[in-house]
């Protein structure tokens, strides 16, 4: 269902491409060929929800063709940048884990940046590389809190420092972490086994406590709220690299946030409302023509005129998580090439953005932790061993 959810990504990243003269980095233009037509085969049964495009219906016939006039021929090789790690501009599966680790003060924050630096031996253990298939891999990252990473690493390129931001549509609060791990997988039960291989191998009565939330696909990529997510996010793979990837380091600073849905609300108010309040029709996902400053697209873009042009990008991997007796909502995590991408956001979602507006999103969430880290670049990772 992943696959099938980027599809109409991919196929509007591929059309868009079309008008560049010349590509920097060739792989993912010359390889999107074979893949987005094996995407496109295989949405086309029974995958209605994304019928319309644009609001226009779409003729497989003529998509495939818009996708094979757009990948240009005369694409050329950059030299090759830091590699980051598999999490951050990958494609999504149908689950991922995200699990959130606070160390207690006594622990040797060296002994735990080794077992971190482990994580794809430890990926290895839960999903044998030599049988895996695309099906089963599981792709990792590791992120890590600015205290914990300055013990262990130093200084990052940018400093990256989450405050509590409070505004009238309710509060941000700041929440301590120290290592993150984002891996996601078509199987969740090779997560929740990845995660216990991870707590296994951390040193002895070194965390203090830890969080493991692990997400689903609901509705072919909607939110609990039932607006697709992740309509305007990069496709294209070079695009979400360049979204998300600091080039001298092939680091990421990446932002989580948990958020709890009030479903009260989004069962009872009207359509219009709610759509209102993001800026998109529901049903699937038409940006509104007229929308008020205070909605969630407007505030994200930096205007509420049609198609605005986007001052910052982030790429968001954000899902759906939890239960109906417990909690559920929205677990946010979404990769930068800079922090500087995240604080526009965030200042315009709680009135800390120039205008005064906060977001109306907000009306039907409530957010209770967040904070940001670092994905150190392959290389960086290495280092940590
Ligand atoms: C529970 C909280 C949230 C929900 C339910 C939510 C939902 C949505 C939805 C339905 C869209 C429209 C479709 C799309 O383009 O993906 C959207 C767009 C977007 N969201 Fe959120 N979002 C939430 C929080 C956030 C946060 C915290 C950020 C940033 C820090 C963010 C950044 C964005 C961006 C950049 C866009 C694309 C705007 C555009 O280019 O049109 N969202 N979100």
């Amino acid at each position: 269902m992943a696959s099938l959810r980027s599809s109409v990504q991919l196929l509007r990243t591929a059309a868009r491409q079309g008008s560049r003269s010349i590509s920097t980095r060739p792989s993912a233009r010359q390889n999107a060929a074979p893949i987005l037509m094996g995407v496109v085969a295989a949405g086309a049964a029974g995958y209605s929800a994304y019928k319309l495009w644009d609001g226009k219906r779409v003729n497989l016939a003529e998509a495939i063709k818009t996708v094979q006039e757009a990948i240009p021929s005369n694409t050329v090789s950059a030299a090759a940048l830091p590699e980051a790690q598999p999490s951050v501009y990958s494609q999504g599966k149908d689950h991922a884990v995200y699990m959130w680790i606070n160390l207690k003060p006594s622990t040797n924050a060296r002994e735990v940046a080794r077992v971190m630096s482990k994580l794809q031996k430890y990926v290895d253990e839960v999903c044998d590389p030599s049988l895996k298939d695309e099906d089963d891999e599981v792709l990792a990252g590791v992120g890590f809190g600015p205290n914990f990473y300055a013990q262990v690493a130093g200084k990052t390129k940018e400093t990256y420092v989450y405050p509590h931001r409070k505004g009238p549509l309710g509060e941000m609060p700041s929440s301590a972490g120290d290592v993150f791990v984002h891996a996601k997988c078509n199987q969740v039960s090779k997560l929740f086994e990845l995660a216990q291989v991870i707590l296994k191998n951390l040193p002895k009565e070194s965390v203090a406590n830890y969080e493991d939330i692990y997400s689903f696909v609901y509705r072919n990529g909607r939110d609990l709220s039932g607006f697709i997510d992740g309509t305007e996010n990069a496709a294209d793979e070079d695009d979400r690299r360049e979204v998300a990837v600091e080039k001298a380091t092939g680091g990421s600073y990446v932002i989580t946030q948990k958020w709890l849905h009030d479903l009260n609300t989004i069962n009872t108010e009207k359509d219009k409302t709610l759509e209102g309040w993001v800026g998109r029709t529901r049903a699937d996902s038409v940006e509104l023509p007229r929308k008020t400053i205070t909605s969630h697209v407007a505030r994200m873009t930096g205007g509420n005129g049609f198609n605005q042009p986007k001052p910052f990008q982030i790429v968001r991997q954000s899902m759906p998580f939890g239960t109906l007796g417990g909690d559920a909502g929205l677990f946010f995590i979404g990769y930068a090439a800079s922090p500087r991408n995240h604080e526009f956001m965030l200042d315009r979602m709680v009135g800390a953005g120039g205008d005064g507006h906060s977001d109306d999103i907000m009306r039907l969430t409530k957010n209770v932790k967040g904070t940001y880290w670092y994905f150190p670049g392959m290389a960086e990772l290495k280092q940590l061993e």
